[in-house]
């Protein structure tokens, strides 16, 4: 097995909980005198993982690394830290891809729960910190308080549930098996909406919707994952009229609420994809979404590592 997967593997053994200042090794082949051993935290050994090459080697985990005496720390193959701003090393960049990985669209929340405001002040910010095109910023974010309020926002995606069923033909029944929502159960519930256009042409002269919507789904991304580093859920609801919510919401000619977020503390976050775990679809891998120079030409050359 190459060296490179190896490193595969230490990534994953982070992933499910092992530190990434755990004691690991890469050990190359080769007779007892010539062996090398390169002695590191998992982190930093998933990290310098393309500098790896396909040579055998073992992957050895926990303490007894350092009793080697061919013991020697790798080297960073990390580019010099560039003036300004903050400098990430290995166990950061191992932090952000669990994050990244452990984020989870959730349905299922504990009842009767609250988010403490300084917490729920933390959420707004970062989602405020999103980039926009233009430095337009168009979200607003609405919180809902009024428990009138929320029992009607639930029946107006009620409504649009059904009518997804409907239209989803053959597969209706598997659909209305899925929780969409976690509307009633969460402890916050609120709309991101698009404000009424201010006119901003910088960056949108030829997709000015689009890139509205992008600049408000980047922010909604920012909550999504400073709500994982609460250990709180989000969840992202689509299904609804736009106009009646707008409505309900009294939102001024031109604005428009784009998604519900159910955000609050969990029982559990799903360890996959809950559509996945219930068998309606599955996250390709990341090397059939990507394509070199034409469209649908695979990357052949590149050794994959993570
Ligand atoms: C734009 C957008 C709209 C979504 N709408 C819904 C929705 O209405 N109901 C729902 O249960 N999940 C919704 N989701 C969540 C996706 O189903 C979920 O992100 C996807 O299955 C992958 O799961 P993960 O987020 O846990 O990785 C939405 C996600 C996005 C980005």
């Amino acid at each position: 097995m190459g060296v490179r997967r190896l490193a595969h593997i230490a990534a994953e053994l982070q992933r499910h909980g092992l530190a990434p200042d755990t004691p690991a090794a890469l050990v190359f082949d080769g007779t007892r005198e010539s062996q090398s051993v390169v002695a590191t935290g998992l982190a930093a050994l998933a990290a310098q993982a393309p500098a790896y090459d396909e040579r055998p080697g073992l992957l050895i985990v926990g303490e007894t690394v350092r009793l080697s005496p061919h013991y020697r720390e790798a080297e960073a193959v990390a580019p010099a830290a560039p003036p300004g701003g903050e400098h990430y090393g290995p166990a950061d960049r191992a932090r952000l891809q669990r994050l990244l990985a452990g984020r989870r669209d959730m349905r299922h929340f504990r009842r009767g729960q609250n988010i403490e405001p300084q917490t729920l002040d933390r959420l707004l910010q970062a989602a405020n910190q999103a980039p926009s095109v233009g430095m337009m910023q168009p979200w607003r974010y609405l919180r809902v308080r009024d428990a009138a309020l929320r029992e009607r926002i639930a029946d107006i995606v009620a409504a649009e549930r059904d009518a997804t069923a409907a239209a989803l033909g053959e597969r209706a029944a598997d659909f209305l098996r899925l929780k969409v929502e976690g509307i009633r159960e969460c402890a916050e519930l609120l709309v991101a909406a698009l404000p009424p256009d201010d006119g901003t042409v910088f960056g949108r002269r030829t997709m000015p919707r689009e890139m509205v919507v992008c600049s408000l789904a980047c922010s909604i991304q920012n909550l999504w994952l400073a709500a994982r580093v609460e250990n709180l859920g989000l969840g992202w609801v689509s299904m609804f009229e736009p106009a009646r919510l707008a409505e309900l919401l009294a939102m001024p000619a031109g604005a428009e609420p784009l998604a519900i977020l159910c955000l609050g503390p969990v029982e559990a976050f799903y360890a996959a994809p809950m559509l996945e775990q219930e068998g309606w679809r599955t996250r390709r891998p990341w090397q059939d979404a990507v394509y070199e120079d034409v469209w649908g030409a695979s990357p052949n050359s590149r050794a994959s590592s993570v």
